[in-house]
């Protein structure tokens, strides 16, 4: 089967102050020396979207944001909508990170609502599931992630730019990682419950692997069937460990 561009993205989280734009500009200048196999992007807070946009202009790293409101405007206080992080100059956005399903209560519904405003602006959604240790102890990652993508998954999804990201809750800055078997297994299932949901619309969109990914295990957790990218936290911060991770892309 062709296997489409992978995506390689990083999630800064609640890190980064003006200073960091130094590691932004150094991942470009590295890709501009050597060109990366895979798309490059950086999903900074929303304060440094637009000074990242244009410090990066023209170039081949790809910016997005890390959430964003269901609604377009309106009386909510402290929320950023769709549209603004994309005239700050996203063009992605992660949607429902466990730390926002887990910190913040957002549902799959809550999701799903998200994406079709991320859709409505003109953003390429991240969709984040991922199983707790108690569900994969129970033996339920594969109902459980599933679920999430029957349910966080809009059905106008079908044939727009998107991406889902696998993230094992557990595995999320902790440094453990399923094996490679369990990715794959996990993979798979998603995959089948794209389909299931977008039919043929479901086909086409990568699905990344996030949790702990470091350059020392990017290469062979790339190279698994239907590992179409990766979600990088903790070593997206540093220009030199997130570039370990694109060059094994
Ligand atoms: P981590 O985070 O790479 O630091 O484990 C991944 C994520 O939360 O997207």
């Amino acid at each position: 089967m062709k296997q489409s561009v992978k995506l390689v993205a990083g999630n800064w989280k609640m890190n980064g102050l003006g200073a960091s734009l130094a590691e932004a500009e150094t991942l470009e200048k590295a890709l501009k020396e050597q060109a990366a196999a895979c798309r490059v992007a950086l999903c900074p807070p929303a304060t440094l979207i637009e000074r990242m946009a244009r410090a990066l202009a023209g170039g081949a790293v790809e910016i997005g944001g890390q959430d964003c409101h269901a609604a377009s405007s309106g009386a909510y206080t402290g929320s950023v909508s769709a549209e603004m992080i994309r005239e700050a100059g996203a063009g992605l956005v992660i949607l429902g990170h466990s730390e926002r399903r887990a910190g913040f209560g957002e549902t799959d519904a809550d999701v799903a609502a998200k994406v079709e405003a991320a859709l409505a602006a003109g953003l390429e959604p991240i969709i984040c599931i991922g199983e707790t240790l108690q569900e994969r102890e129970a033996g339920q990652a594969v109902p459980v992630v599933s679920r999430q993508v029957a349910g966080s998954l809009p059905a106008s999804l079908a044939g727009k730019p998107f991406a889902v990201a696998y993230e094992p809750v557990w595995a999320i800055g902790t440094g453990l990682t399923p094996t490679l078997d369990q990715i794959e297994e996990v993979h798979a299932a998603v995959r089948a419950a794209m389909v299931a949901r977008l039919g043929e619309g479901g086909r086409a969109a990568p699905i990344l692997y996030g949790g702990s990914v470091k350059p020392s295990n990017a290469a062979e957790i790339l190279a698994v069937p239907e590992v179409g990218g990766a979600l990088v936290g903790g070593a997206s911060l540093k220009a030199d460990d997130f570039l370990g991770i694109i060059r094994a892309a």
